[in-house]
């Protein structure tokens, strides 16, 4: 059986993994400049048909037949973790935790082996090409997962301090752990791979080689990842494709707060959130997030207003900020922070037309608080809100939360999990809500949900009812 060896040589960009065929300073898929990378590969189609000798079929089975067994999820002992990852880490797959350096990556994975296995005797193995040995030693040390010199509570977990990734294969094939984190990706290579570490070819070739290790020995495995925003090293983006689940943890590393958010999951939804605190001794767990993003609210200060938005299943509470400030430009500035830009021009054009309010020769500012990404048209109404306030000075009454989305016409429109939203709303003790008039059908007649719920159907109604609270 003629099988063609040809090689071919062609060029992947390292933030997209866009292939060309020829070298180019500038990426045209991305656009991004010096980011394509030379990478060998080889054709291996069989000539004529693929039923012939030296072709083994892949052994094919129905679907309902295949045994899965009852515990194909370990339990991460962690409810946010656990969240993210659908309800538990899943037998075999390739995880790919990644976010910029320094945030956290490394410490999360750490805690993780210590609560693994507080719900289950796991043997855990951490490849660690980062870190010396006993720079994660220390470590666990400061996050008190190591009690005092006898190393009680990390036992099972083992230590391996390669970027050998073959070798690392080999020593989880050996071994039989039954998770493995590779710390990191871009500090992996493969000999053979004729490429420098944390290129795009190596980084590829590590995560083909991980993803076949964790599959055929039934192992989880999480992979670290830096971006880089530069893009000076192979940006995860490459390995996205690959692997199974790709979880960010991102946060800004002046604050303390963290957000572990799975933007590709196979076993699982990708809209929910999970929310950590850095602390000296490590993230603790935040399962109340509302509280954390709400707290050192300002008090009777204009420009301020409570959203009320979804994370999967999850409402969340957080603070929305205007700034309307006279323009030194001349055309004024929008700048969205946590909110979408287009969005923001929308409600702006909206509040013009539809609420006589006027932001010609005035910059605008919106920025929701603690790093929560507000993606939800339910968010608009806190917005519009807040704009309200910042143009006329008047503080919005702190216990009043609000939802909604806009309509082009001012009108307010109906969303989703309104019963939800007004709980969250009444949990976190505020005595009034304003929810579009649409949503009240959602609303249970006879539950007391121990809150003033104002319905409003459009954006002039909502101020009246936002004046009517302020005058009390
Ligand atoms: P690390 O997990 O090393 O980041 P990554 O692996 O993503 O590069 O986290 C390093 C940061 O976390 C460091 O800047 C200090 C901070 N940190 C704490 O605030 N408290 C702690 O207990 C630990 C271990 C780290
Ligand atoms: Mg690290």
């Amino acid at each position: 059986m003629a099988v063609s060896q040809k090689q071919k040589t062609v060029y992947i960009c390292g933030e997209c993994g866009c292939e060309h065929p020829k070298w180019n300073g500038q990426c045209a898929g991305c656009h991004s400049w010096n980011t394509l990378e030379e990478v060998k590969t080889r054709k291996t189609a069989p000539e004529g048909g693929f039923l012939t000798d030296g072709v083994r079929p892949a052994p094919v089975r129905e679907l309902g037949e295949i045994d899965c067994g009852d515990d194909v999820r370990l339990d991460a002992g962690m409810g946010e973790f656990n969240r993210v990852l659908g309800g538990g880490l899943v037998k075999g797959s390739l995880v790919l935790l990644s976010g910029e350096p320094g945030i956290g990556k490394s410490t999360l994975l750490l805690q993780l082996c210590h609560t693994m296995r507080g719900k289950a005797a796991l043997k855990i193995l951490y490849v660690t090409g980062e870190e010396s040995e006993r720079q994660l030693k220390i470590r666990a040390e400061r996050l008190g997962l190591i009690s005092g010199g006898g190393g009680a509570a990390l036992s099972g977990v083992y230590v391996a301090q390669s970027s050998d990734c073959l070798g690392a294969a080999a020593a989880i094939e050996q071994n039989a752990p039954d998770l493995v984190i590779v710390d990191s990706i871009q500090t992996m290579r493969i000999n053979a791979v004729n490429s420098a570490q944390g290129s795009v070819a190596q980084v590829r070739e590590c995560t083909n080689l991980l993803m076949a290790v964790a599959k055929s020995k039934e192992i989880p495995i999480f992979i670290i990842g830096h971006v880089n925003k530069d893009g000076g090293i192979a940006g995860p983006k490459v390995l996205e494709h690959i692997v199974d689940a790709v979880l960010y943890f991102e946060g800004d590393r002046q604050l303390s707060y963290r957000i572990l958010r799975a933007v590709k999951n196979r076993f699982g939804s990708t809209n929910e959130i999970g929310v950590f605190e850095m602390r000296d001794k490590g993230l603790r767990e935040v399962p109340n997030p509302s509280a954390m993003l709400l707290s050192g609210r300002p008090k009777g200060v204009s420009g301020i207003s409570v959203l009320c938005t979804m994370e999967g299943t999850r409402p969340i509470l957080a603070e929305v900020q205007a700034l309307v400030a006279k323009s030194g430009f001349a055309v004024p500035r929008r700048v969205s922070n946590g909110f979408d830009y287009n969005r923001l021009c929308l409600i702006l054009a909206v509040l013009e037309k539809r609420a006589g309010l006027f932001f010609g020769g005035l910059d605008v500012y919106i920025n929701v608080i603690g790093g929560l990404r507000a993606d939800e048209p339910a968010a608009d109404l806190a917005v519009a809100l807040a704009l309200y306030s910042g143009t006329r000075d008047v503080a919005v009454p702190e216990d009043l939360a609000v939802f909604g989305e806009i309509g082009l016409g001012g009108e307010i429109r109906s969303v989703g999990n309104a019963v939800e939203r007004v709980r969250e709303c009444s949990r976190m003790g505020f005595s009034s809500c304003v929810i579009p008039k649409a949503a009240l059908k959602q609303l249970d007649k006879r539950e007391n949900y121990g809150i003033g719920i104002i319905g409003a159907s459009n954006l002039g109604q909502m101020f009246n009812a936002v004046e009517k609270q302020e005058q009390k």
